[in-house]
């Protein structure tokens, strides 16, 4: 039996595969978390490209966004692997979920590795730019490929 066969068969994932209440209320709750990440990700990262509160302090903005994403985070991934755990069989083995958990591990560690010291230590005009650009396609990627797996299933 495989992981992902074994994960399948628990408790946890049997009940929320039966109820729909509970898938439900799981994809809203992984869609809360969604949207906290990607809002901070725009205001974090278009506010890097200058197209966002070009005025307003950089490290200010950044880490208010920041937590916005660490706090989406939070509610996105448990709900997520509970959601994985229901059809963890068909998911591990589809393209565009393991190109969105692909992203997702890119965009973290790029969030917590790079952005981080760039928005607090200024590395001039190009590299915030850089990394801003980056960081949004990043993701947005997690986003988009998190809604095109639901949508088309593909
Ligand atoms: C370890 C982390 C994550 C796991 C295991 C995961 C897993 C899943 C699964 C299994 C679904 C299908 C839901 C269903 O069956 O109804 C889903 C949907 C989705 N995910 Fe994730 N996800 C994770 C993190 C994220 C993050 C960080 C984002 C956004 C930045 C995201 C965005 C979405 C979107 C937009 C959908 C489609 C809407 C929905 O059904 O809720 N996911 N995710």
């Amino acid at each position: 039996m495989t992981w992902t066969e074994w994960l399948a068969t628990t408790t946890i994932a049997v009940a929320v595969r039966d109820s729909l209440l509970l898938t439900g209320g799981l994809s809203a709750i992984h869609l809360l978390g969604m949207t906290l990440i990607t809002g901070g990700a725009l205001v974090s990262n278009l506010r890097l490209l200058g197209a966002l509160l070009a005025s307003d302090d950089l490290i200010t903005v950044t880490r208010s966004a920041a937590r916005g994403i660490a706090v989406g985070l939070l509610i996105s991934v448990p709900s997520g692997v509970l959601l994985f755990s229901a059809r963890a069989t068909e998911a591990s083995v589809n393209p565009t979920f393991r190109i969105k958990m692909l992203l997702l591990a890119s965009a973290a560690v790029f969030q917590f590795a790079v952005h981080s010291r760039v928005c607090r230590h200024g590395y001039g005009r190009v590299a915030e730019r850089v990394t801003g650009a980056v960081a949004l396609t990043l993701w947005v990627g997690v986003a988009a490929a998190g809604a095109y797996y639901i949508l088309l299933g593909e």
